[in-house]
C-alpha cells in the first residue's frame, strides 16, 4: 500500500550486535529504516522530526527533485541542519525514477544507521519491462562499528585517517554467523520453489565497495540506480556505496539444501579496511529442517578482494534498456581530477608524512563545507562570502595522472569552497580522472539532482588530444546512473543536460573521502521560462545560526 505522507522520527535507540550494546541513530526506531513506496511521478511529504541529540538532514538519493533543491538534504549545501527538537517537512518529487532508490541522512557520518530503501512502482498503464516477481525482498548492505559512529569520525578527523575500520558488514542490519555472537543475528530469506523474487538492493556501507553473491543461484540484474537496464545474468555483483540494483532471483534449486549469500569488500590501494564477510541464509520453505544458523550449506564464490577486473567486469556490463537517449552534442567538457592528498597541520602535529594528514580534492581544491550558512540559501538570497565560483574547468596541469611520481606541489591542494556554475540547458560532459597521488584508489562518484549517462570508462589517462575517444565511448546504450565508480588509476566520462535548476552536490560516496573534501557543487542557473526556475523555498526551512 502506498502513502504520500510519512513521519520520520529520528531518535537514539540501543542496539546489541557483536556482543556489545550501543545507542544508534534510527528513524522510527528501525535499523535499517522504513521502506518508502511510491508510484513513478508521485510527490510525497516526509516530516522529519529530530528527537535525537545531534543535528540531522535527510537526502533522497537518486531522486532528481526537479526544481526543488530545498528538499535535497546535504548539510550546509542545500540546507542548515535540523537541530535537536526541531522538524522539517521534506517535499520529495519523483519524476523520472523507475525502480529502486534510497534515502539517507546527509550530515557528518549519520547515514551509517539512518538509511532505507525507496521502492518505485510503474504508474499504470505503464508496466514493468520484465516479468513481475512473486515477492519483493529489500536488501540493505551496511557497515557496523562497535563504537559510537561519532567517536569514529572524530578520531578519523583528528588523526587524519587511519582507525576507521568497521567491525562488521551487515545484510539488513545482521552481521551473520561468521562474526562473534551473531549466530541468531543472521539474515534469513525463505523462498518457495518455483517462485521469483525481486531483490531491491542498496549498498549503504560508509566506505566499502562490495562484492555479493548467492550460492548456486544466479541473479538477473534488471535495474541500476533507479533505471531499467538490459537484463544481465550474474553469478556475483559489485556494488558501490550509493548504488542500488534490482535483481531477479529464481528459486529453482534443490529445496532440501541451504544456500548462503555473502558480501565482502572490493578494495585496492594501500589502506586498512574491514576484510570480513557477512553471510545470510537462503532456504526453501519445504525444507522444514532448515533452522537458523546451520553450518552445512553451500557457500558462494566471491572474487578476490582486490580483483579490479572482476569489479569493473560487472560495472561495465551494465547497459541501459533503451538506446538513443544520450545527448550526442555537448555544450562543454569539464575535466576534473580526483585525488588523495596531504594537508599540513599546525606545527606539523599530525601523524602523516612530515606531520601532515590525509585530505582529498577535485582539480586540486579540497572542498571546504560551509559551517554557518548553506550554499543554496547564499545563492538564492545573494548572500556574499559563503562560496566562490572559481572551480576550474580543467586540472591545474595536464600531466601523467597515473604515473608513479607526481609533481610534488599537487600533493597539497588549496582548501576552498568553489562551485561550478552551469547555464540552464547546457549539455555537460564531465570527465573524472583518478590520479596516483598519495594513494590510488577507486572512487564511487555521486551527483545529486541528475541521472547521468556513463558514456566512457577507462584505465590510465583520459586521452584529451583525441576530441572524442570514440573507441572507449558508448553513445548508444550507456547506463543512466547517479553514482559511478572511477576505476583505480582510470577515468569515467559522464553526460547530463543541466535542465534542473538548483544547487547540486557531487562527491565521492566513500564518506572518508567526502569528509576529506573530494566534493564539488554545481549551481545550475534558472532558465527563462517560469517552469525552468527553482521553486520558492518552503517556510519551515531550518534556520541557520551564526
Ligand atoms: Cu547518497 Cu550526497 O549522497
Ligand atoms: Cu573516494
Amino acid at each position: 500500500c502506498i502513502a504520500h505522507r510519512y513521519t520520520f522520527t529520528v531518535r537514539e535507540v540501543p542496539y546489541t550486535k557483536l556482543c556489545s550494546t550501543k545507542t544508534i541513530l534510527t528513524v522510527n526506531s528501525q535499523f535499517p529504516g522504513p521502506v518508502i513506496k511510491v508510484h513513478k511521478g508521485d510527490t510525497i511529504y516526509v516530516n522529519v522530526r529530530n528527537r535525537a541529540s545531534e543535528n540531522i538532514t535527510m537526502h533522497w538519493h537518486g531522486v532528481e527533485q526537479p526544481r526543488n533543491p530545498w528538499s535535497d538534504g546535504p548539510e550546509y549545501i542545500t540546507q542548515c541542519p535540523i537541530r535537536p527538537g526541531s522538524d522539517f517537512m521534506y517535499k520529495v518529487i519523483f519524476s523520472i525514477e523507475d525502480t529502486t532508490v534510497w534515502w539517507h541522512a546527509h550530515s557528518s557520518w549519520t547515514r551509517a544507521t539512518v538509511h532505507g530503501l525507496i521502492f518505485v512502482y510503474p504508474r499504470p498503464p505503464e508496466s514493468l519491462p520484465f516479468p513481475k516477481a512473486d515477492h519483493e525482498v529489500p536488501l540493505v548492505l551496511g557497515e557496523w562499528w562497535k563504537r559510537d559512529v561519532r567517536e569514529v569520525v572524530e578520531e578519523f578527523i583528528r588523526t587524519g585517517g587511519a582507525p576507521n575500520v568497521s567491525d562488521a558488514l551487515t545484510i539488513n542490519g545482521h552481521p551473520g554467523f561468521l562474526y562473534p555472537c551473531s549466530k541468531s543475528d543472521t539474515f534469513h530469506l525463505k523462498v518457495e520453489k518455483g517462485k521469483t523474487y525481486r531483490i531491491r538492493m542498496v549498498n549503504a556501507a560508509m566506505n566499502l565497495i562490495l562484492f555479493f553473491a548467492i550460492a548456486n543461484h544466479s541473479l538477473t540484474v534488471v535495474a541500476a540506480d533507479g533505471h531499467y537496464i538490459k537484463p544481465l545474468k550474474a553469478t556475483y555483483i559489485t556494488i558501490s556505496p550509493g548504488e542500488t540494483l534490482d535483481m531477479l532471483l529464481q528459486a529453482d534449486q534443490n529445496p532440501k539444501r541451504i544456500y548462503y549469500m555473502a558480501a565482502r569488500a572490493y578494495q585496492t590501494g594501500n589502506i586498512a579496511f574491514d576484510n570480513s564477510t557477512t553471510i545470510g541464509i537462503l532456504s526453501y520453505f519445504s525444507s522444514h529442517k532448515a533452522k537458523t544458523p546451520s553450518f552445512s550449506g553451500y557457500y558462494p564464490t566471491l572474487p578476490f578482494y582486490n580483483d579490479t577486473s572482476a569489479a569493473f567486469g560487472f560495472f561495465t556490463k551494465i547497459k541501459s534498456l533503451y538506446s538513443g537517449q544520450v545527448p550526442v552534442q555537448i555544450s562543454r567538457r569539464i575535466i576534473t581530477t580526483i585525488s588523495i592528498n596531504l594537508r599540513m597541520c599546525p606545527q606539523n602535529s599530525c601523524e602523516g608524512p612530515n606531520g601532515s594528514r590525509l585530505a582529498a580534492s577535485m582539480n586540486n581544491i579540497s572542498f571546504v563545507t560551509p559551517s554557518h550558512m548553506d550554499i543554496l540559501k547564499a545563492y538564492y538570497y545573494h548572500i556574499k562570502g559563503v562560496y566562490g565560483t572559481r572551480f576550474p574547468e580543467f586540472p591545474p596541469l595536464f600531466f601523467n595522472f597515473t604515473a608513479e611520481n607526481q609533481p610534488l606541489f599537487l600533493e597539497t591542494p588549496r582548501l576552498a569552497t568553489e562551485v561550478k556554475v552551469i547555464e540552464f540547458g547546457q549539455v555537460v560532459e564531465l570527465v573524472i580522472q583518478g590520479t596516483s597521488l598519495v594513494n590510488a584508489l577507486d572512487h564511487p562518484m555521486h551527483l545529486h539532482g541528475f541521472s547521468f549517462f556513463v558514456v566512457g570508462v577507462g584505465f590510465g589517462n583520459f586521452n584529451i588530444s583525441e576530441g572524442e575517444p570514440s573507441s572507449l565511448y558508448n553513445l548508444v546504450d550507456p547506463p543512466y546512473k547517479n553514482t559511478m565508480t572511477v576505476p583505480i588509476n582510470g577515468w569515467i566520462a559522464i553526460r547530463f543536460q543541466a535542465n534542473n535548476p538548483g544547487v547540486w552536490f557531487m562527491h565521492c560516496h566513500l564518506d572518508r573521502h567526502q569528509t576529506w573534501g573530494m566534493n564539488v557543487v554545481f549551481i545550475v542557473k534558472n532558465g527563462r521560462e517560469p517552469n525552468q526556475q527553482i521553486l520558492p523555498p518552503p517556510d519551515d526551512l531550518p534556520p541557520c545560526y551564526e
